[in-house]
């Protein structure tokens, strides 16, 4: 399947110069956003994931289906102030702007084997921050997985060691 087909770009979002990547126009047709799912599921099968971790809030879009396929339990990664329990929390640089992320303390036991899901891969600080908090709850970062990943951007550079796999590339 092509997915690009069902990406729309929107060009100056949100801001100028930026083309916007929309994955709402792949989720909202049933059928694709199941062959998406699957075909990241087939692609991270053989790593015995007990978790998948997706940041707020397009991570939640793809973690959550994904953890579902997998029969693995879903950790949310939150902007600062959302979570209701207990939290360690680190500070991350956007593509545009800069916010904090929260991760329950108690949602990881050390140990388990933790897939991070997002929709986007830009600049990698996202996952990085992910990574940290996970690995400081001692949990063992697998992989990470994309729907999208810009390339031009070069997020791996700092997921360095990390198993990624990306659905699409721009
Ligand atoms: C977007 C996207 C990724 C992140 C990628 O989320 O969903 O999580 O940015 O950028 P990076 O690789 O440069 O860190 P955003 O923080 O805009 O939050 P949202 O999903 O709540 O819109």
């Amino acid at each position: 399947m092509n997915y690009k087909d069902y990406i729309r770009i929107i060009p100056d979002y949100p801001q100028p110069g930026i083309r916007f990547k929309d994955i709402t126009t792949l989720t909202n047709n049933g059928p694709v956003y199941a062959h998406a799912i699957d075909a990241i599921r087939q692609a991270v099968a053989d790593k015995q994931i007990d978790l998948v971790a997706g940041p707020e809030a397009r991570g939640f879009i793809i973690g959550a289906p994904l953890a579902v396929t997998l029969g693995a339990g879903f950790v949310p990664i939150r902007k600062s102030g959302k979570l209701p329990g207990e939290v360690i929390e680190a500070s991350y640089d956007l593509e545009y702007g800069n916010d904090k992320l929260a991760i329950h303390k108690d949602a990881i036991k050390p140990g388990q084997r933790v897939l991070i899901a997002d929709d986007l891969l830009a600049t990698g600080g996202t996952i990085a921050t992910t990574i940290n908090l996970i690995r400081q709850l001692g949990g063992e970062v697998v992989g990470a997985a994309f729907l999208i990943e810009l390339g031009y951007l070069d997020g791996r550079k700092k997921l360095d060691g990390i198993d990624i796999f990306s659905l699409m590339t721009y």
